[in-house]
């Protein structure tokens, strides 16, 4: 979408996947403190999300969406107020159809009123739902009319279609939202996690700063279920993988996690600075899978200066009594000279393993990631490469 907010993913945190519909001001004003304690804005986590739950049961006498006065006693405007001087930005969410999914006011018919209530409530995010909608309002139609009614706002919001439900959005979601959901809600699993995966291999065409992300749903990282049925235990090299190919797809990135009890080692991993470089990275290339053989991926995107971003995946299914997968990743795989001298640097651990010639190998953990940053060390610097 064309309103000047598409040029890299969002970053933030989103109040349902920890707290669902029972979220309060408390609960917010408090996570705006913890983004800001942890160094979680710093690192690039701006955007703090309400999503369903925070409305009134019923509109106000003048048809105006109100907060639920219990949960919400100040009011919304105070607490977008709270949130900016925080130097957070402040999502709200609503619905394209009659009701919320968690049984609220719906904004389908009320798209003016309801635009311009946020933006004088100084709201920057828009996320719009997608229940209860009759079949024959058409879903582009009633998402077009909330674009139509932010613009006319004048205020910049950025507007992320929660779409689910809806065939290949993609192929129109570019002209109406900034990002677009390709997939149903992400459960806290591995195997969900793979499934949605797999699901937006092909769709990196359809992402980049002239047309907005496919979004893959909030981050699970910090759940304890993620790895909860592995006996051994690969709960950190999971949570990992989730976060580095949801960075390189492009997703905009929400944090999902009750920050009052997010583990410290997954607040490091979600600060990872060149991992968080390659979501953001100027080139705006969406990674997609380039190759694949039984249980090990491999994952590409161009960045920008003719660096390439490369995860070698080990997807075993069962951990056995070989738990490290060779997978080698061959430079013209990924547009560069069979014999081109390149840099490769390992990017979690931000460190360079040296000058290697046509390709690398590593050995990778069961269910782990090595993230990859390879650089061609003579030019031309070529950027034009792409994963699809
Ligand atoms: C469905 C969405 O996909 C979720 O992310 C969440 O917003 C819920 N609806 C809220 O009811």
């Amino acid at each position: 979408l064309d309103n000047g907010l598409n040029a890299k993913p969002a970053m933030g945190w989103n109040s349902w996947n920890a707290f669902g519909p029972t979220i309060n001001e408390e609960i917010i004003k408090d996570t705006a403190d913890r983004l800001v304690a942890l160094g979680l804005r710093d690192a690039g986590y701006v955007y703090l999300n309400l999503d369903d739950g925070w409305s009134d049961l019923k509109r106000t006498a003048d048809g105006r969406l109100t907060a639920n006065k219990t949960a919400f006693p100040s009011g919304i405007p105070a607490l977008a107020k709270y949130v900016h001087s925080k130097g957070l930005k402040f999502g709200i969410y609503a619905d394209a159809g009659n009701m919320t999914c968690a049984g609220f006011p719906g904004s389908l018919g009320f798209e003016e009123v309801d635009a311009q209530t946020f933006a004088d409530w100084g709201v920057d995010y828009l996320k719009y739902d997608n229940c209860y909608a009759a079949q024959q309002q058409w879903v582009v139609d009633r998402y077009t009319a909330m674009r139509d009614a932010l613009n006319a706002t004048g205020r910049p919001i950025l507007y992320s279609l929660c779409n689910w439900g809806v065939a290949e959005p993609w192929l129109w979601a570019s002209g109406v939202g900034n990002s677009w959901r390709t997939t149903e809600d992400i459960e806290p699993t591995w195997d969900n996690v793979v499934k949605l995966l797999e699901y937006n291999v092909g769709l990196s065409q359809f992402a980049g700063p002239s047309r907005g992300w496919n979004d893959l749903d909030m981050l699970f990282v910090g759940n304890s279920r993620l790895g909860e049925y592995h006996p051994f235990g690969p709960f950190y090299q999971e949570q990992r993988a989730h976060f580095a190919l949801w960075a390189l797809f492009k997703s905009p990135l929400f944090i999902g996690h009750d920050l009052r009890n997010l583990n410290s080692s997954f607040v490091d991993l979600l600060k990872k600075k060149e991992i968080v470089a390659m979501n953001q990275d100027e080139l705006g290339v969406a990674g997609d899978l380039i190759w694949q053989q039984g249980t090990r991926k491999i994952f590409a995107t161009a960045l920008a200066g003719g660096s390439r971003g490369v995860v070698l995946w080990n997807l075993q299914t069962t951990q056995s009594q070989y738990p490290l997968s060779n997978i080698t990743v061959f430079w013209e795989q990924i547009g560069l000279g069979g014999s081109q001298r390149a840099t490769v640097r390992d990017v979690f651990s931000e460190r360079d393993l040296g000058v290697f010639s046509g390709s690398f190998s590593a050995a990778v953990a069961f269910h782990d990631v090595a993230v990859l940053r390879v650089t061609p060390v003579e030019g031309p610097l070529d950027d034009s490469w792409r994963p699809w």
